[in-house]
């Protein structure tokens, strides 16, 4: 029997690592985008040349009406959802309003969640995919033009550990995995630009910054290997546990 999993914001960067990972005969990986058809068709392509299962379905992951009509696809398609990767995340798009990160990193994760209970079944997983920068936000420092992600994704992850007692009674465990910033991504490439010797420091805090492909690989282990519900998994950034 595969198993269906929905990964948000697959169409790039550690979302569609995961998806390709995910690729092989026991999996049906559902590829969420918002905007980029062509990319995320390319992560579907990709699954099925390594033998797996994919198809790609586009919902912004803030439009309630739009998630309530992605989860009635995924029923009707494939009769439930095993595995919700909560993965997309954003708020500094141009021209988005300043309560967007809130809403898409802690309101739509949560809503998400809460929706796609009722098809999963006991045994079920829910990973939320968060960064070092969120998590140990007021621990450790953050560049200032990421403030608003890191205190709504920090946001998104306490609501949903809020949600305990409703994974519990449904059966359903709850990951986190987060990591220090990543190689090569967007978001690196952005500070970089601003901050060079941030990033700098970053990759001197630890051996190198960890890539999409590691981080990738946490998150999809995060998807089977047994955990007990709100358990944390570390991606780089040693100096961040100590
Ligand atoms: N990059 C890092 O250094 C880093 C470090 C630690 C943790 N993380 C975490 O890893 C995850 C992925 O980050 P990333 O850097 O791979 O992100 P990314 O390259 O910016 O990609 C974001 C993905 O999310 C999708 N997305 C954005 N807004 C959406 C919405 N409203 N509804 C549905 N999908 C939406 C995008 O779809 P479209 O392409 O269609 O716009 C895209 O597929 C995030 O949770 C992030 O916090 C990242």
């Amino acid at each position: 029997m595969s198993k269906v999993v929905l990964v948000t914001g697959a169409s790039r960067g550690v979302g569609a690592e995961v998806a390709t990972q995910l690729a092989g005969p026991h999996h049906h990986v559902v590829v969420n985008f918002r905007e980029k058809a062509k990319r995320a068709d390319a992560v579907v392509d990709a699954v099925r040349a390594a033998g797996g299962y994919a198809s790609a379905i586009q919902t912004d992951v803030s439009d309630e009406q739009a998630v309530a009509a992605m989860l009635a696809e995924i029923a009707e398609r494939f009769g439930g959802l095993d595995v919700l990767v909560l993965n997309a995340s954003g708020g500094l798009e141009p021209g988005a309003d300043e309560d967007y990160p809130m809403r898409l990193n802690r309101d739509a994760q949560v809503r998400l969640a809460r929706l796609a209970l009722p098809l999963m079944a006991a045994g079920g997983r829910i990973v939320f995919v968060t960064s070092h920068l969120a998590h140990f936000h007021g621990r450790k420092p953050v560049p200032a033009d990421y403030l608003p992600i890191a205190t709504s994704k920090q946001a998104g992850e306490e609501a949903l550990r809020g949600m305990h007692q409703e994974f519990e009674a449904a059966g359903i465990t709850f990951v986190v995995v987060s990591g220090d910033m990543i190689e090569g991504s967007t978001m690196v490439r952005l500070f970089e630009r601003r901050d060079p010797d941030a990033v700098a420091a970053r990759r001197h805090a630890g051996d190198g910054l960890p890539s999409a492909k590691e981080f990738a690989c946490a998150i999809v282990r995060a998807t089977h290997e047994p955990h007990r519900n709100g358990d944390t998994v570390y991606v780089g950034g040693p100096d961040y546990l100590s």
